[in-house]
């Protein structure tokens, strides 16, 4: 049903961008930003089609906004929203998703218009503070929450955390059937053509989309479609590519299938956390992304939002549990707890914390039958005292790490003892320097002993270096970060490489007993280094289980001019 198609077209300095709007239902304008030429998302996301940034007005008694676009956009969709409508007459703005190809003009629309209400789930009005660093009316809605719009527009929303973000959710329009989904069920690909007529032409894209940002959620993708399952869908308006319509029951099949092949693959833990409680939801967030990067699945379950049979599965199936205790005056958590414990079994491993909500559930008594029962403390509990910080971010992502580490154990070591061959050996032979990389961002500080490392370019003077994704300092390491690369020296280095190996707990302080002085860019330099260079991270580049990590680094000095670099002989290619 397109009633109106509008191709506005501009010149800009960062690739062709248009706008085409098309009424996709009764009361419902699609509005969509096309990115024609944008060959990259995210560092490692290379597009072959461009992208669009869909966003989407309602209009009944009242008009709602879902999403709106990429900054890039700004003139553009700002001009052709107002022709639509006068923004003083917008009464609500749904977000599904926070990340900025969709929210870079939220600042911008309630500047011009104060008067929205945002919609959306608990972590994205988190989230939306952060970016937004202004006030704003906001309600925070959970699954199964309604807003009536009138003329038939009754919107659900349907919580779908970690497809891929944890603040993600879909809205249903009960009225005219279409699902919004924002990230999902999109893709990267730049045409005005609408709809979905010639699947052939998107369906690399729709699986490379899926590949990269729901794959790795596959459980989550499962309990997102089973949410799915009472609303009669006409259509799926996303956030990226076509409209689905006209094949819609295989491309929601496409995702079944998949996710249901990867979930019956991998590990998995199950993190119970409850979303309206404390800090739990962000808890329970950093905890999957520190499992996420070591390639364990996470499945992601609101105490408030299961039930006893899908628990009982789960526990039985799961590689490890991390329990985040819900009020003690939770609906039926002593049947769920009973059910839990008894599900459990001596090959997992169990972590909990506390969520901040002031009257959780006694975490040590619980902690002491998990390990009557058998199974292994993959850290200790986390108790949350007063407001998270980025360092208990940093914390719950390091005892997510380790959880995943130890859930892949027999994984990692059968791939290291495959590694015996004569290639392997062979590569085992290629011999680098040893380095600290030492890195602090606000109040989080990290360190690791790294050896692959090597001038990368002379102008500008850049160096390149493999951080394993599993490495705590990985999330300090992003576009733009700052640290320090220091050399270690020949002869004196032992003590220093000793100690930075050594395992530390999560949120541990890898400076305890180390003389650092802090370099221009905050990062620690090591007083024992034999030269130090202070550097900015401009590029990565996914390189199987390790980012390249590509900076630039203009700062430098060598303490010692005499001093030799020290070289990391190897015998296996299995470390760096
Ligand atoms: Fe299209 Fe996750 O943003």
């Amino acid at each position: 049903m397109v009633a109106v198609t509008d191709l506005r077209q501009t010149c800009s300095p960062v690739g062709r961008l248009t706008l085409q709007t098309a009424t996709i239902a009764p009361g419902s304008t699609a509005l969509r930003c096309l990115d024609w030429d944008r060959d990259r998302f995210d560092i490692e996301f290379e597009l072959q089609n461009g992208t669009t940034y869909n966003s989407f007005l309602i209009r009944g008694e009242k008009t709602a906004l879902i999403d709106t676009s990429h900054g890039k956009f700004r003139d553009l969709y700002l001009e052709e929203l107002q022709s639509l409508v006068d923004l003083a007459a917008i009464d609500y703005l749904i977000v599904n998703h926070t990340e900025p190809d969709h929210s870079g003009l939220i600042g911008d629309l309630l500047a011009l218009a104060p008067q929205i209400t945002v919609e959306a789930s608990k972590v994205a009005i988190q989230f939306l503070q952060n970016q937004l660093h202004r006030p704003f009316d906001f309600q925070m809605v959970k699954s199964g929450d309604r807003l009536d719009l009138g003329q038939g527009h009754e919107l659900t929303f349907i919580s779908a955390p970690n497809l891929h973000w944890p603040d993600t959710m879909l809205t249903y329009d009960a009225g005219t059937q279409v699902l919004y989904t924002c990230d999902v069920f999109g893709l990267h690909y730049c045409d005005d053509t609408l709809y979905d007529e010639m699947p052939a032409l998107v369906e690399a894209d729709f699986q490379l989309y899926y590949d990269c940002l729901m794959g790795p959620n596959a459980r989550s993708v499962l309990a997102a479609l089973k949410r799915m399952e009472p609303f009669s869908i006409d259509q799926i308006a996303t956030g990226h590519g076509p409209l689905l319509r006209y094949h819609l029951a295989d491309w929601v099949g496409r995702y079944r299938t998949w996710s249901e092949t990867q979930a019956q693959a991998e590990p998995y833990v199950a993190i119970f956390y409850a979303g309206e409680y404390g800090y739990s939801d962000r808890i329970a967030h950093a905890l999957g992304q520190g499992l996420l990067k070591t390639a364990t699945a996470v499945e992601l379950v609101d105490w408030l939002d299961t039930d006893i049979p899908a628990v009982r599965e789960l526990v039985t199936t799961a590689a490890g549990l991390v329990l985040g205790l819900p009020p003690q005056s939770a609906p039926g958590l002593e049947p769920m707890l009973s059910t839990i414990l008894a599900a459990a079994h001596p090959k997992q491993a169990i972590g909990l914390f506390e969520t901040g909500g002031g009257q959780d559930e006694p975490i040590f008594p619980l902690r002491n039958r998990f390990q009557e029962l058998g199974l292994k403390a993959a850290f200790e509990p986390i108790l949350i005292k007063v407001a998270p910080t980025e360092a208990t971010d940093k914390l719950c992502e390091e005892a997510g790490t380790d959880l995943g580490q130890w859930v892949n154990r027999d994984r990692t070591q059968k791939q290291s003892q495959a590694l015996d061959s004569g290639p392997d050996q062979a590569l085992g032979r290629l011999s680098t320097g040893l380095y600290i990389l030492t890195a602090q961002k606000g109040d989080v500080s990290s360190a690791m002993l790294a050896s692959w490392v090597i001038q990368a370019s002379i102008q500008p003077p850049g160096v390149a270096i493999a951080v394993a994704k599993d490495r705590a300092i990985e999330s300090l390491l992003h576009g733009g970060d700052t640290f320090v690369l220091n050399v270690l020296e020949e002869g004196n280095y032992q003590r220093l490489m000793k100690h930075f190996l050594k395992r530390f707990p999560p949120g541990g302080d890898r400076f305890e007993g180390i003389a650092t002085y802090a370099a221009a860019n905050g990062s620690p330099i090591l007083a024992a280094a034999l030269a130090y260079l202070e550097c900015t991270v401009t590029h990565r580049l996914e390189a199987g289980d390790h980012w390249i990590i590509y900076c630039t680094a203009h700062v430098g000095r060598v303490a010692k001019p005499d001093g030799l670099t020290a070289v990391h002989h190897r015998r296996a290619s299995n470390h760096y």
